[in-house]
């Protein structure tokens, strides 16, 4: 039995100096946590191999998440190999309806297909299913949750129910828009928001990551790029998102930030437009956000929401030109914000420019879902 673990975690990851993670790392000692594994619930997490699913084990790590079990769940592909965690080492098991017997809370990030196969079937079993997909987001009985933002969606959903429910994780590139943008939207509410995405090989699971370090490798070597996941040239290249493209000429990405933040921000009339683009980055998205307000905010006042807003660390400094990046958010828990500017193309304070970069693989959907899945205890 091969003991799992994954090629792409490396180095390539991080040099940040943040010191942003909510909690630190495995503080507890192994007695307590003992201990808070016979009363926590039970878990399972679905596609425990992928980019989510490893960092899913990660973020629970961090956060002492307390549990009594866990199940490791993945495709027949992987059942059989041996993942350790924490304190113990697990077989992942093939995902099959029967893996839900018992199950508390399921965290799933193994695709659409598989969350809408097997997420009803959990639900009535009593699992609470977590589901990164879009399969449900734009379901109206299914609330669409970021803590920081709308945690009033899920006030009915609580484990001592004892049922089952749906909760969706939002697109990753909405949960980190918003995160950054809530927070002004309180105070001066957002009429239109311009989003335009520089989104990381990640966003695109694990093969996507190996992808682009493949190429970069072939193209440094003078060889030709391979191309499995994208159609073209990735390293050393950028382009336009390679979700499908719909009638309208947006694609599913843009799409699912003009829609969710509809449904998060209970608002239907607020104009959204977006521009989503791959670009060479390993880890973590980056996005320009231009915001027109119905109220006046002048950025010094902005800078400040922002300073003590939950969820955010703003790096704005003008004098060295040192703004937020991808390397610096990456396996961090906050979203970072920068570039606070006012837009000069509209009437005095009623408008606003603001660069923001976080971690989609940790808050864009590990994280975002373990914070659920924290407020069902
Ligand atoms: N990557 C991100 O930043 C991100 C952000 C937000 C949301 N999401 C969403 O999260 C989901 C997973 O994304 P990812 O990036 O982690 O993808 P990934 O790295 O490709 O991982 C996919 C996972 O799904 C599992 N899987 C595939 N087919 C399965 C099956 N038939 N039964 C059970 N498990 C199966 C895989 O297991 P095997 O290893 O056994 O094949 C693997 O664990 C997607 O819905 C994605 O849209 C991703």
């Amino acid at each position: 039995m091969a003991t799992f673990s994954l090629p792409h975690q490396s180095h390539l990851f991080s040099s940040s100096t943040l010191q942003t993670r909510t909690r630190p790392r495995c503080t507890i000692s192994t007695k307590v946590r003992m201990s808070l594994q016979e009363t926590g619930p039970s878990l399972a997490v679905v596609g425990v191999t992928g980019a989510v699913g490893q960092e899913f084990l990660s973020v629970l790590s961090d956060r002492d998440f307390p549990y009594r079990s866990i199940k490791m769940l993945a495709s027949k592909r992987s059942a059989g190999r041996r993942l350790p965690f924490q304190d113990k080492e697990y077989v992942i098991e093939e995902l099959t309806a029967e893996s839900f017997n018992g199950v508390d809370i399921a965290l799933f990030s193994a695709g659409g297909s598989i969350s809408r196969e097997f997420g009803p079937v959990a639900v009535d079993k009593g699992t609470i299913v977590v589901d990164n997909s879009s399969a449900f987001r734009m379901d109206e009985k299914v609330p669409l949750v970021i803590p920081e933002v709308n945690p009033e969606a899920m006030e009915n959903i609580k484990l001592e129910n004892g049922k089952g429910a749906l909760i969706a994780n939002p697109n990753c590139s909405t949960i980190i828009c918003l995160v950054a943008a809530t927070p002004l939207h309180r105070r001066a509410k957002v009429k239109r928001m311009v989003v335009s995405t520089y989104q990381a090989a990640s966003g695109a699971g694990a093969a996507a990551m190996e992808e682009l370090e493949q190429q970069t490798r072939e193209v440094l070597d003078g060889r030709p790029p391979t191309c499995k996941i994208f159609k073209q040239q990735y390293a050393f290249n950028l382009f336009s998102h390679n979700a499908s493209i719909q009638l309208s000429g947006y694609n599913e990405e843009e799409m699912k930030m003009v829609k969710e933040t509809k449904k998060i921000w209970n608002d239907p009339d607020v104009k959204v437009t977006a521009t989503c683009i791959r670009v060479p980055v390993m880890r973590a998205h980056a996005e320009s956000v231009n915001l027109q307000f119905e109220k006046p905010l002048d950025e010094d006042t902005a800078r400040d929401i922002l300073k003590n807003a939950p969820g955010i660390v703003v790096i704005d400094d003008r004098a060295t030109n040192h703004f937020p990046t991808p390397l610096e958010v990456s396996n961090k828990d906050d979203v970072a914000v920068g570039r606070i500017r006012r837009d000069l193309s509209q009437d005095g304070n009623q408008g606003l420019d603001i660069f923001v970069c976080g971690d989609q693989i940790r808050k864009g959907a590990a994280l975002n879902a373990i914070q659920i899945a924290e407020m069902l205890l």
